[in-house]
């Protein structure tokens, strides 16, 4: 199995914890997660399973490189190794300290219709407060500014979801060509194409294929099936109800991402259809 080598296997096959050579950088409810366990079935690909939090948090990035290293799974020289955290897309020093490590590291990019990732944003937020019972606001309350009546762009859901204005920071430092856009709402229905992309991006054969992917009924997601013959569906806290929304909120905040999705459009030269 991938990931857990024992001291004999390291020693017999020459197995080594590399940097990632890709890096999944967000979205933040994009699906991220599923994204990485997809990948992850592909012979050549090899995941770091917890997400690291090495660039975005300043105590974890003063142990230096080699502890970031260290917390790499041990794969064979010829795979690629990925880590996520969706931290690291909006957070202000990370893609000077990424660049730091590798000028040339992939960078994927999940994404899905930017109020459905901020309510999606605000369900987890709400799920945690609610174990801690924690009193708690509605969603509209949080989105939209109860004096003006305008967005809320102070509140962190709405603002993750202006992709451009965080991809434009990246840009300082990577060109477009580096990114990879993966659409996060299609990766929920139709996983297989999404993943081919990828594949693409990275310079792999192509091997991840509809056996891999079937959707699970009962969990309505689409669940892994690895070559070996197991199965593994994603935790349950992936894939929650989200509220409703009151529609002229949605449709505010559908408004105003418009012209920020417009340009993440032209920035990465994939085209959504998301409503606006
Ligand atoms: P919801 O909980 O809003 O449905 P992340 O891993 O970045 O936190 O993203 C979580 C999202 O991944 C979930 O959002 C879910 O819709 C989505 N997702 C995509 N493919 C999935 C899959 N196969 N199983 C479960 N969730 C999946």
């Amino acid at each position: 199995r991938k990931g857990n080598a024992t001291k004999e296997q390291i020693h017999q096959y020459n197995l080594v914890q590399q940097l990632p050579q890709a890096i999944i950088i967000g979205v933040r409810k994009g699906g991220t997660r599923a994204l990485l366990e997809m990948l992850n079935l592909h012979p050549a690909v090899i995941k770091a399973s917890q997400e690291i939090h090495f660039f975005d948090n300043d105590k974890n990035y003063a142990w230096g490189i080699n502890w970031y290293r260290e917390k790499m799974p041990f794969s064979f020289p010829h795979q690629i190794t990925i880590e996520k955290s969706p931290a690291y897309f909006v957070t202000e020093e990370v893609p000077e300290r990424i660049f730091k490590m590798n000028s040339s590291v992939k960078l994927l990019i999940i994404v899905r219709e930017p109020t459905t990732r901020a309510v999606s944003d605000y369900t987890q937020v709400l799920e945690g407060k609610e174990r801690k019972n924690k009193t708690y606001h509605k969603f509209e309350h949080l989105a939209v500014d109860a004096s003006t009546c305008e967005v809320n762009t102070k509140y962190k859901a709405v603002r993750t979801s202006i992709y451009a204005k965080h991809l434009e920071r990246w840009l300082k430092y990577f060109p477009v060509e580096q990114f990879h856009v993966v659409d996060g709402d299609r990766l929920i229905t139709d996983p297989v194409p999404e993943l081919q992309l990828v594949e693409r991006f990275l310079n792999l054969p192509s091997k991840i294929s509809q056996y891999n992917l079937y959707f699970n009924v009962t969990r309505g997601f689409y669940c892994l099936r690895f070559n070996f013959g197991s199965n593994k569906c994603l935790a349950g806290s992936k894939g929650r109800t989200h509220p409703d929304v009151d529609q002229s909120v949605v449709m505010k905040l559908q408004k105003f991402f418009h012209p920020f999705n417009q340009k993440f459009y032209q920035i990465t030269g994939r085209t959504f259809n998301w409503p606006g």
